[in-house]
């Protein structure tokens, strides 16, 4: 079965909108947990517009389960995801200004630079993904990082607008699925996943686990995050 990684940042979005206490995103993680969620995404960027330091000292303290750390490669924050020690951390290329990551990594253009934070990350004992648009040159030269996980992005997908548009961003992301298996990768995806466009990504073969964020936070709004958790676990099993 498929596993499901909640992206908890935007329960901090909410806190940060009175920079107050509430809602607390490792309560939020627990929920998740609780609700059959088999880890737990949080992304400490740069400029700390929602998960803070403390949040993610706390999550490695608290998590039971498997805590993905989404980072950039600058070298401040591989020094504290060193220190945090998650299970696994997922790189990502990130710029101040987008609303949420825009693309993929460009492991061709900033080769050296993401190898360097691979090895130094796996030094400390932790899980490297990277994240990759389904393009075959990029994810051949992961490869030669050393990371063992690479996370699809699915940004494409969900934002196609039309039927034939969206059958062929599919078909690229279960292309690309099928090449990083076959190059021994694990493979996950993730990005614009919702309660509408998930069951076809789930069922990939070989997929490992689908990183998902915002909708399931956006629903949570109303149903309430275990059930929405729940829910979203039922379209990955194909039952909704
Ligand atoms: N995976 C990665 C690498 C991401 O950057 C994000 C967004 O933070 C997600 C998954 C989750 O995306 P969404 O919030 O659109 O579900």
């Amino acid at each position: 079965m498929i596993k499901l990684g909640v992206n908890i940042d935007h329960v901090a979005t909410l806190r940060q909108a009175r920079r107050e206490f509430d809602p607390d995103p490792i309560k939020a993680a627990q929920i998740c947990i609780d609700a059959g969620a088999d880890s737990i995404v949080a992304h400490l960027r740069e400029d700390r517009r929602h998960i803070n330091d403390e949040d993610v000292f706390r999550l490695k303290k608290s998590i039971k389960t498997r805590f993905n750390l989404e980072m950039s490669i600058q070298s401040d924050i591989v020094k504290i995801a060193c220190q945090i020690k998650p299970n696994q951390s997922t790189l990502v290329p990130e710029k101040r200004e987008e609303i949420t990551t825009e693309g993929g990594l460009d492991i061709i253009g900033q080769f050296s630079k993401i190898k360097q934070s691979v090895e130094t990350l796996q030094a400390s004992g932790i899980v490297v993904s990277l994240f990759i648009d389904p393009v075959k040159k990029q994810i051949q030269k992961a490869k030669d990082t050393g990371a063992q996980v690479i996370e699809i992005h699915t940004g494409s997908y969900a934002n196609a607008k039309t039927k034939q548009s969206l059958a062929a961003e599919l078909n690229k992301i279960k292309d690309m699925t099928k090449y990083a298996l076959d190059l021994g990768f694990i493979v996950n995806a993730g990005h614009g996943l919702k309660y509408n466009n998930t069951k076809a990504v789930a069922k990939i073969s070989g997929m490992n686990e689908l990183n998902i964020g915002h909708s399931i936070i956006s629903r949570a709004v109303f149903v309430g995050l275990p059930q929405a958790v729940k829910e979203m676990i039922e379209v990955i099993k194909g039952n909704a």
